[in-house]
């Protein structure tokens, strides 16, 4: 064969293995069995092997990895990919099609997808070749994943038109593909992926391509997001065009005349979406006409001619086994159900918090009752009620106890609170999660010390107080079941390290009442030394930036305890700096966390978190949460019937989010 015939060959071979590829992932109908595409592929490796020329980037061999990549480039989107308003019910769904209506008229028609759980892509295509893929980011950068998307087999690597385009799309682990590889990771002892979406995300993330190539992604195409020269008139002739050339798109679509018509498809679905092989959240509705579309134009986050319909979150029913009781840091008992394990929202779920006896009273929670259980945000596991019509009469009430299961010492309401607490300081519990929290990573950040090693230690009585684990010896630690010489080493290198760290770790470690990640920073760059604050008055406390009253005389009062006066100097004999070093700050520097550093302002109605929830969870990840836009904010999250502080972060050039890109973002 000579190089002109093998060239033909090898587009014959990429037309060939394009089709069989076509058939086999997008319209899930093969057309040949496997070793006959094995064999095609063989062919045209040894082809592009011999004629090194031959090989291209769209070729039907580029899919299996291989590339280790060193970080993923930035890529500016060239139209904004937005996000979409959400609809709760059917109320919402009414009030989109008044809105719609009052714009365009009547003459509407509405187009319905599933709404897929997975990650938004951009791809673009020239003359018909895929060029280059990435994330969605922020809406307006995303990365560059254009080598973990070729792995994909249903994403067309070249179409079978030489058209240019770009299409949006999502990309999605099936849930075949999910357990297949959440059984492999527990396996071989990892830690299993919470759901397909985080395992999509993942695995899009990784920067060896092979791993992508591994993991059995799917993508549907549902957009076209630069129309150029073509002649398409309605999303649904966009979508078939779509299929002509090649892309996968979900065959699940219905066209409706009226928002009742799309009201039965959502309720349809609502339904049947157990029945389907990969995770839909909700439906999409699009104003099908594309002129419409354009009149109705896009606020600054989402169009005006869609919306998401978001289900209601999974509620599942299981067995409430026993109540137990879990004392922590700060002394607070808190009850936890015990469930039957079963699956919510993608996970295994066996505990959930009850949070305190208020309100397992006011659901009447039962040990023994069938309990409706679901996720918070679709990632907390909480008791919602009990299905009283399974009750036996077996089902016993429950009560908190008048005394600490750990220590035996009277529980009491502090100041009106609902928790009921320990507060005997001595408590073991409270020792031991106190001992967990000090080492954690916004306080000292001892690598290698977890929940798990620290119990070890408690247990064997190896430690006591946060002192002890500065005196701990290797010896000791290799007596311990599990535990190397080298992980002994390492474990003594990072306590050693930690020894350095800058005072506001060791404040914010020591677990003062009130006193929280920020306030320790705040507190540490204002009095510098641990003598200083050991001596500052409630005045002194108050006057710095804001600390209130209640942390203050929280202060104060842990200072005055002679036992804490006592911890403070054997740390300081031990060898722990006490002053601030300016150069570790707790939780911002170090963290790899997307809100590390960041000052973030939440506005309007929030769905999924309280604005409490959302504050902590951003605020654990070292971002501020503030309460007003000004130019030094670097993101505004903007719930439903967000108002003037979205105007302002507008006319500032702030990053805007809507709540499902923070979720996103905290789900990492
Ligand atoms: S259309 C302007 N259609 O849902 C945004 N989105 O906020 C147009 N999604 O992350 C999006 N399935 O990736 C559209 N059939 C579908 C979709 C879909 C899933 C995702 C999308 C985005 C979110 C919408």
């Amino acid at each position: 064969m000579d190089e002109q015939q093998a060239k033909q060959r090898v587009e014959e071979l990429h037309d060939l293995l394009n089709e069989y590829n076509f058939a086999y992932f997008v319209k899930d109908d093969p057309l040949v069995p496997d070793s006959e595409y094995d064999a095609r592929l063989k062919e045209l490796e040894e082809l592009e092997r011999e004629y090194p020329s031959l090989k291209t980037m769209d070729s039907p061999s580029q899919r299996v990895g291989g590339i280790v990549l060193d970080a993923f480039n930035k890529v500016q989107h060239k139209t904004p990919m937005l996000s979409l308003g959400n609809a709760f019910n059917e109320e919402d769904l009414r009030d989109f099609d008044r809105r719609v209506r009052g714009q365009v008229g009547d003459n509407v028609a509405y187009v319905c997808e599933l709404k897929i759980d997975g990650l938004a892509v951009n791809l673009r295509y020239e003359n018909g070749s895929f060029q280059r893929g990435a994330t969605r980011g922020d809406g307006e950068t995303g990365e560059d994943i254009t080598e973990n998307l070729r792995t994909i087999r249903s994403l067309p690597l070249r179409l079978r038109e030489p058209v240019s385009l770009e299409v949006r799309g999502e990309a999605f682990m099936p849930q075949r593909s999910f357990k297949a590889l959440n059984e492999a990771k527990i396996e071989r002892g990892e830690e299993p992926f919470a759901n397909p979406r985080n395992a999509a995300a993942g695995s899009l993330r990784q920067l060896d391509t092979k791993m992508a190539a591994s993991r059995n992604l799917d993508i549907f195409i549902y957009s076209i997001a630069d129309l150029g020269e073509l002649d398409v008139a309605t999303q649904a002739d966009g979508l078939d065009y779509l299929d002509n050339l090649g892309f996968k798109t979900n065959g699940n679509r219905v066209r409706c005349a009226s928002i009742d018509d799309v009201i039965s498809y959502v309720n349809e679905w609502m339904e049947k979406r157990a029945s389907l092989p990969y995770d839909i959240d909700g439906i999409v509705i699009k104003v099908d006409s594309l002129v419409q579309q354009e009149e109705l134009g896009t606020t600054v986050k989402s169009p005006r001619w869609a919306i998401a319909y978001k289900f209601p979150a999974e509620e599942v029913v299981t067995r409430l086994i026993e109540i137990e009781l879990n004392v922590g840091r700060t002394g607070a008992v808190t009850p936890i159900a015990l469930l039957e394990p079963v699956q919510v929202a993608g996970t295994t779920v066996q505990r959930a918090s009850l949070h305190n006896e208020d309100l397992i009273k006011e659901r009447d929670i039962r040990i023994g009752d069938r309990v409706i259980v679901k996720k918070a945000g679709d990632i907390i596991p909480e008791v919602v009620g009990v299905v009283e019509s399974e009750r036996t009469g077996e089902e016993q009430p429950f009560s908190m106890p008048t005394h600490c299961p750990e220590c035996g010492s009277e529980l009491v309401h502090l100041d009106e609170e609902v928790a009921l607490r320990c507060l005997n300081p001595k408590c073991p519990a409270q020792l031991r999660e106190g001992l967990i929290h000090f080492v954690s990573r916004h306080a000292m950040n001892i690598e290698g010390l977890g929940e798990k090693v620290i119990t070890q230690l408690f247990h064997e009585q190896l430690i006591a107080d946060v002192a002890d684990l500065y005196r701990l010896t290797k010896d000791q630690l290799t007596s311990l079941e599990r535990m190397g010489e080298k992980s002994a080493q390492n474990l003594l290198e990072a306590i050693e390290s930690s020894k350095s760290n800058s005072l506001e770790r060791l404040l914010f470690g020591l677990g003062i009442r009130h006193v929280g990640s920020k306030a320790a920073r705040l507190l540490a760059e204002e009095f510098k030394t641990m003598s200083a604050l050991q001596s500052a008055t409630i005045e002194q406390l108050v006057s710095v930036r804001e600390i209130g009253k209640k942390m203050a005389e929280a202060i104060v009062l842990y200072f005055d305890n002679e036992e804490v006066q006592t911890l403070l100097e054997e740390l300081s004999s031990l060898g722990v700096n006490l002053t601030y070093t300016g150069s570790n700050r707790a939780t911002v520097e170090d963290s790899d966390s997307f809100f590390s550093g960041k000052t973030v302002v939440l506005t309007g109605k929030l769905e999924h978190f309280t604005r409490q929830e959302a504050k902590d969870a951003i605020e654990d990840r070292g971002g501020q949460v503030t309460g007003s836009v000004s130019k030094k904010t670097d993101l505004l999250v903007a719930g439903a019937e967000a108002g003037s502080k979205l105007d302002k972060a507008e006319s500032y050039g702030v990053t805007i989010w809507d709540e499902e890109r923070l979720k996103e973002e905290l789900q990492k």
